[in-house]
């Protein structure tokens, strides 16, 4: 199985690129389902995600190909309103076909994702939803069945700001008969651009950015183009990487996107210069100690926690970092002990006292950021640290070790 050995301790220094968003890619892929057409779609990372998500859209009967960093998807032959198990255990946002293939076809069987490494991350209001626009729905040997003649507009109200729910209702509901007021929407850039994507469509969308979406529903829907948004994530876990070993510059982004981060690496005490379009980081000379807690957005992403957590393992004393989002995401924390992290977790906080130094050893990762997390620790660590599992980084993280290659690390791969 292949692996990835780092030659920890080397001083990081030069500018990186960062690639388009996963997370704004893989449903603006699944809403070229709603009609057909031909799609376009730029700056798309070349990953285990997207490709993935292509595979999905052949098996409904689209046609695709990736060139240069662009997508491009015929949606004219979709005849198979299907996610099979195989790809949905793989990917959980295969599940983002849901709404697109009722909405157009009026019916869809979507394979119910299970539990994940950090939890049972449930999709009921994914559920609730549809059922409120009108869908019946059936459990079938693992499957969601979803039927509608006609889905029809309503007001629904989301427990919880989920990403994905408000995703799929979104796409559900551009093309329901009259009006759906979603409240309590996820704002993450990713569904912004999603949403934006679908008013190029024809969509008729509006608070677009906001927690309250009114959606009427409109007749028809055409073919669009887009450029997707740099991947904050990605983004962020470079900017940890230079908080804890080199000066980097990371280009390519919207630093607005990562207010949050940068103020808290600011308190860390790394120097931070906001450009445009690029943000230089420069680490401190000693890592001050700072509690985090997570929040959709614009809090700080969940998605950085992990990398968060290692890099206050190397900070000067304590700090509790909290997970409000995903109670159990912890995985990484067994592992980064074994590069010497000293980190206990009770319920959805770890808590944290910095060591002088991690030490490299073997470590296995157990999903994409807690990867990034063991990545970044590794290059800190004295010695040589094996990362075993990786391809759940190649899920996330477009050509990760060339990326830090060019910075200076001493990265292999062995397959
Ligand atoms: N939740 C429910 N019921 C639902 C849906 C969500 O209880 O029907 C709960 C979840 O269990 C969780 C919270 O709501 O506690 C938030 O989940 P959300 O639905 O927002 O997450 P998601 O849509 O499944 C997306 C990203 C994740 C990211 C989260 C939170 C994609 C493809 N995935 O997941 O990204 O962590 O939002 O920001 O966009 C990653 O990229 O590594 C990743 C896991």
């Amino acid at each position: 199985m292949a692996k990835i050995i780092i030659n920890g301790g080397k001083t990081l220094s030069g500018e990186v690129k960062i690639s388009g968003a996963k997370n704004a890619v893989l449903p603006i892929m699944s809403a070229t389902l709603l009609c057909p057409g031909k799609f376009t779609i730029h700056n798309v990372p070349d990953l285990r995600d997207t490709r993935t998500m292509m595979q999905l859209l052949e098996i409904t009967g689209a046609k695709t190909s990736f060139n240069n960093g662009s997508v491009t998807i015929d949606s004219t032959g979709v005849n198979n309103p299907e996610a099979p198990y195989e790809l949905v255990k793989t990917m959980r946002a295969s599940f983002y076909v849901l709404g697109p293939l009722i909405s157009r076809f009026g019916k869809v069987q979507v394979s119910l994702p299970g539990g994940c490494a950090w939890g049972p991350r449930p999709v009921d209001y994914h559920l609730k939803g549809l059922e409120k626009l009108g869908a019946k729905l059936d459990l079938e040997g693992g499957n969601i069945l979803a039927e509608a003649k006609e889905l029809k507009g309503a007001d629904i109200h989301f427990e919880f700001p989920s990403v994905g729910a408000t995703g799929n209702l979104v796409m559900a509901s551009v093309r329901a008969k009259g009006l759906t007021r979603l409240y309590n929407c996820a704002k993450e850039p990713e569904i912004t651009q999603l949403c934006e994507f679908l008013n190029s469509m024809g969509a008729d969308i509006e608070g677009v950015g906001t927690d309250k979406l009114i959606i009427s529903g409109v007749k028809e829907l055409n073919q669009a183009d887009i450029t997707v948004i740099p991947d904050r994530i990605e983004a962020g876990t470079f900017l940890m990487a230079g908080a804890l070993n080199g000066e980097i510059k990371i280009k390519n982004i919207i630093p607005l996107h990562l207010k949050k981060v940068t103020d808290k690496l600011i308190e860390v005490g790394c120097k931070v210069k906001i450009e445009a379009s690029s943000i230089l980081i420069s680490p401190p000379q000693k890592i001050n100690s700072i509690d985090m807690t997570t929040a959709v957005y614009p809090g700080f992403p969940t998605d950085l926690q992990a990398q968060w957590v290692a890099l206050m393992s190397l900070s000067e004393s304590s700090a509790i970092v909290t997970d409000t989002v995903y109670h159990d995401r912890f995985s990484h924390i067994p592992e980064l002990a074994r590069l010497g992290a000293n980190i206990k977790v009770e319920k959805n906080t770890a808590f944290i006292r910095g060591v002088n130094q991690l030490v490299g050893a073997p470590v296995m990762s157990t999903d994409i950021r807690a990867s990034a997390a063991l990545f970044i620790a590794a290059l800190a660590a004295k010695g040589k640290t094996e990362i075993s599992r990786i391809y759940h980084i190649d899920r996330g993280y477009e050509k990760i070790e060339k990326k830090f290659l060019g910075l200076g690390a001493e990265i292999m791969r062995e397959s």
